[in-house]
């Protein structure tokens, strides 16, 4: 009797197999160590997820095809970027698919099913216990560590392999939104309150560094960022018709007014920094919470508009934080910022399958193609990433190693508290990506790099990936970003990171973009082309090494393009001269 039990049990077993196929099998991590599971979800619990449908290699080939050429400052299509229906077509993904994959999935109890502009990603609401069947897995609660008390931080996840049926495993790429936990890897160093650069009174530091007020003497301000990269000051009367700008938030990273006004009049800001509109909802009172509370997305938001001005600022908040639902979320907006700024990413082996890298790399195309720019922060441990050197190997950023959008390094002054020549921060992000070939538009840059700089042992990095970052920014340590934080429009503080590079970068380039939309030409749209045939619109940045103080190895910044520093630091006049 018992053996003929098991023999039921085992053909059970193999049905279920049959008919239900795993995605994303390299993934093999089904925790986070920031994240502790608690309960099973119930029939209570609703989730929502994304099916995202595959495309051939072929079209995803043509799409990229179609990027560089509108991206390509020598092309005569540089400019022409597409509408969502020419991207769709690009893409042409046949309606039998998503009719097959609809049918199956209507087998299910779901409360929602929505379908993207694009035709190519099914959004669903469903009860949990639902969703488990589906996708043939187990799902539980899951809490940060640091969650801060009375706030349901709480995610939903898999804590096994997920799985869809078979009948339509060949057409799904990925589901997002079972197995990814939410991150929040680059929030700022904060320096404290109480912190003043060692060597700034009294050695004849420049006036800038204290045109934010007692509270932040010594810290890059402003005007110290608006001096070394000489942009002008927009104002109101500035903006081109139709110029935006964004910035991505996740996790809590709200923002506040009286902060924002509060750095406004520190700084004696002509435009105050204020949020022109927000893509899914705003609460100002978590600023006022927690030891990290808003830094991330004050940060961002302070910085972005203090360099761009009167330019409007969106800011896309995610509860849920998946880097791919933000992407979506920008590309299924008919007039999507033409400059989106992200400070938020994590090593391309953290839980991050290729598929996933790949399907989320075609929506940064499909931006691109449409005439997006898409700054990320490329990190803050230098080339070990957060994954750290124990791995005996450097550990490239996603999505800064991803060859679609612009990654943004930092730098600090090389003399402290003086405006002038920059050099690497040792904990820039940078190097080489383990999963994305080298893109052309760096070829040159990249095999001129590595025949004439001294490099890593080869052990350490892979000599066929894309470099990055492209560019870089202040972001150091040295002198530290005043930000208003905390929620009251009373404290100040120091924060470093490639966090502060991205948002200065990104409005920078919206003040470019401003030049050319007066002008009543097209925003820049992905940039890298442009970047690299201009490699002297940049303050070249050629000392310092990105080992993170890790003396085991880094790479050096040298003259040209490296994976230190990219290609510079943006020199405002000469990049006006180049468009
Ligand atoms: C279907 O899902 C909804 C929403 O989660 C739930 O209220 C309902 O009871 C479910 N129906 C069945 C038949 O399971
Ligand atoms: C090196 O990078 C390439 C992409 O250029 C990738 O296909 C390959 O798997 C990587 N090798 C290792 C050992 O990670």
């Amino acid at each position: 009797m018992k053996i003929q039990a098991l023999a039921v049990f085992s053909a059970l077993a193999c049905s279920a197999q049959a008919s239900h196929v795993q995605l994303e099998k390299d993934i093999d991590m089904f925790y986070s160590p920031n994240w502790k599971a608690s309960e099973r979800a119930t029939v209570n619990d609703e989730i929502n997820v994304h099916v995202v449908l595959k495309h051939t290699p072929e079209r995803v080939s043509l799409l990229e095809e179609k990027l560089m050429d509108v991206s390509d400052p020598r092309s005569p299509d540089y400019g022409k970027h597409l509408s969502i229906q020419e991207v769709k077509d690009v893409l042409s993904l046949s309606p039998h698919v998503s009719y097959e994959v609809e049918q199956e999935i209507s087998k299910y109890n779901v409360t929602d099913i929505k379908m993207n502009k694009y035709g190519d990603i099914l959004s669903l609401q469903m009860n949990a216990k639902e969703a488990e069947k589906l996708f043939h897995t187990e799902l539980y609660h899951h809490v940060h560590k640091n969650a801060p008390a009375n706030i349901d931080s709480g995610v939903i996840r898999a804590i096994k392999p997920y799985h869809v049926p078979s009948t339509i495993a060949d057409h799904v790429a990925i589901v997002e939104g079972l197995v990814r936990f939410p991150k929040r890897e680059f929030v700022p160093t904060t320096i404290g309150e109480n912190y003043r650069p060692k060597a700034f009174e009294g050695l004849g530091a420049d006036d800038e560094f204290s045109s934010c007020g007692s509270s932040c003497t010594g810290y890059t301000t402003p005007a110290v960022l608006q001096k070394r990269y000489g942009y002008p000051t927009i104002g109101e009367s500035d903006v081109a018709d139709g110029n935006r700008m964004a910035v991505a938030e996740f996790q809590f990273q709200y923002y506040d007014d009286a902060d924002m006004g509060a750095f406004s009049d520190a700084c004696g800001l002509e435009s105050p920094v204020e949020v022109a509109s927000t893509v899914g909802g705003n609460k100002p009172s978590f600023c006022g919470v927690g030891v990290q509370a808003c830094i991330e997305s004050l940060l961002d938001i302070e910085y972005i508009k203090a360099v761009a001005g009167a330019i409007p600022l969106e800011v896309y908040y995610s509860g849920t934080f998946s880097l791919y639902d933000w992407a979506v979320q920008v590309n299924d907006d008919d007039s999507p910022a033409q400059v989106q700024s992200v400070s938020y990413g994590n090593d391309e082996i953290q839980q991050t399958s290729d598929d996933y890298m790949f399907t989320t790399n075609t929506e940064f195309m499909k931006a691109g193609a449409r005439g997006v720019s898409i700054f990320f922060a490329s990190g803050d441990q230098g080339v070990w990433g957060r994954s750290g050197s124990s791995t005996g190997k450097f550990n490239p950023d996603f999505p800064g190693g991803s060859p679609y959008v612009t990654a943004v390094g930092g730098t600090d002054f090389e003399v402290k508290s003086t405006i002038g020549d920059e050099t690497t921060w040792a904990d820039s992000g940078g190097g080489f990506s383990n999963t994305f070939d080298i893109p052309d538009y760096q070829a040159d840059a990249v095999a001129t790099y590595k025949s004439t700089a001294t490099l890593p042992d080869a052990s350490y990095f892979n000599n066929t990936g894309r470099g990055y970052p492209d560019i870089s920014a202040l972001g150091g340590q040295v002198n530290p970003y005043c930000i208003a934080y905390g929620g009251s429009g009373k404290k100040f503080t120091g924060v470093a990171g490639t966090s502060a590079s991205s948002p200065v970068a990104a409005g920078i380039f919206a003040v470019l973009n401003n030049v050319r939309l007066s002008s009543g030409g097209a925003a820049l749209g992905f940039l890298n082309p442009f970047l690299y045939q201009n490699a002297d619109a940049f303050n070249d940045v050629t000392t310092g090494t990105n080992d993170a103080g890790n003396r085991k190895g880094g790479f050096d910044a040298a003259e040209g393009w490296d994976p230190a520093t990219g290609l510079g630091t943006p020199d405002y006049t000469k990049l006006a001269q180049a468009l």
